[in-house]
């Protein structure tokens, strides 16, 4: 496993190894956990060649207090990486992926419009300019992206067809600590008491699930985000029950979409997301 900084030598790493094989690529922001793992293994197992990028990327935190705590912990990255076969670590700083600002506005319509788009203003353009900089760079034949970040995902997908990018976007499933708690960087920031409390998400999601036959779309949002809030270690910032495609909230169980309730949660000055498909 070689662990690369600029481009020139991600390129030339990437040309000597694959020979013209498939190329797989795993971005990421680094803290990486048995989630991230997860991806890479799969990467893996689908390509001689796998690129691991580790960047904290700027232009997608619209709260520069989240990204000043966002934790950078290469060696120990380096050290989860090491077993899973993946190639190339690629860990650049920020003048080598903006050497000039980037100055791009995507549009990605209605699905940028709810959810996190809604709650955290461009961070799913800042999403965009870095990981279509980092498919320039490596030229992936497949990338993989987790489930967990669900709108990342349809906003990725959304902009290799706008770019018409020719990459195969695969979605990996969701993580979890033993606890049910989704897998994530930012756990790392919590106290013990806090992560403790913060599986109360996840097992309500869980639970929801298991109503569905019982409640209306209306009745399960409001008794997650009461269940939620009666934890009072958690502050719910928005639950909404959305089709799988537009992510646009549904009114009714029987459309013929397939929903999915997606949660963002405090849980002190840290914020936690998390979903269910229904
Ligand atoms: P990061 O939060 O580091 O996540 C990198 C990838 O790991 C994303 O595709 C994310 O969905 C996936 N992932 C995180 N936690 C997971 C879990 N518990 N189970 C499964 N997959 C999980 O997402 C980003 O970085 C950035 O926005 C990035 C795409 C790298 C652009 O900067």
């Amino acid at each position: 496993m070689k662990l690369v900084s600029t481009v020139q030598e991600l390129q030339s790493e990437i040309q000597h190894l694959a020979q013209g094989r498939t190329v797989g690529f795993v971005p990421t922001m680094g803290a990486l956990h048995q989630g991230h793992i997860s991806l890479v293994k799969q990467a893996v197992s689908e390509n001689p060649v796998v690129v691991v990028s580790i960047f904290v990327n700027p232009t997608q935190f619209n709260d520069p207090a989240d990204l000043e705590r966002y934790p950078r912990t290469l060696e120990n990255d380096m050290k989860l990486l090491e077993p899973t076969g993946c190639s190339i670590v690629f860990a650049p700083n920020a003048k080598e992926v903006y050497p000039e600002p980037d100055k791009r506005k995507f549009n990605f319509g209605k699905l940028e419009e709810v959810m996190e788009g809604k709650h955290r203003p461009g961070h799913f353009n800042g999403v965009a300019q870095v990981v279509s900089r980092l498919f320039d760079m490596v030229k992936p034949t497949k990338s993989y992206f987790g489930l967990k970040d669900f709108q990342q995902l349809a906003i990725v997908k959304n902009m290799v067809k706008q770019l018409q990018l020719p990459v195969e976007i695969v979605p990996c499933a969701i993580i979890r600590e033993e606890s049910g708690l989704a897998m994530s960087s930012r756990n790392e920031l919590l106290t013990e008491e806090q992560r403790k409390n913060a599986a109360v998400i996840s097992e309500t999601l869980f639970k929801a699930k298991e109503l569905k036959g019982q409640k209306s779309v209306q009745e399960i949002t409001d008794w997650v985000t009461e269940t939620i809030n009666k934890n009072p270690f958690l502050d719910v910032e928005y639950f909404e029950i959305v089709d799988d495609e537009q992510l646009q909230p549904v009114k009714n169980w029987d459309e013929k979409s397939t929903k999915v309730g997606c949660v963002a949660v405090f849980c002190g000055k840290i914020r936690l997301i998390d979903n269910i498909v229904f």
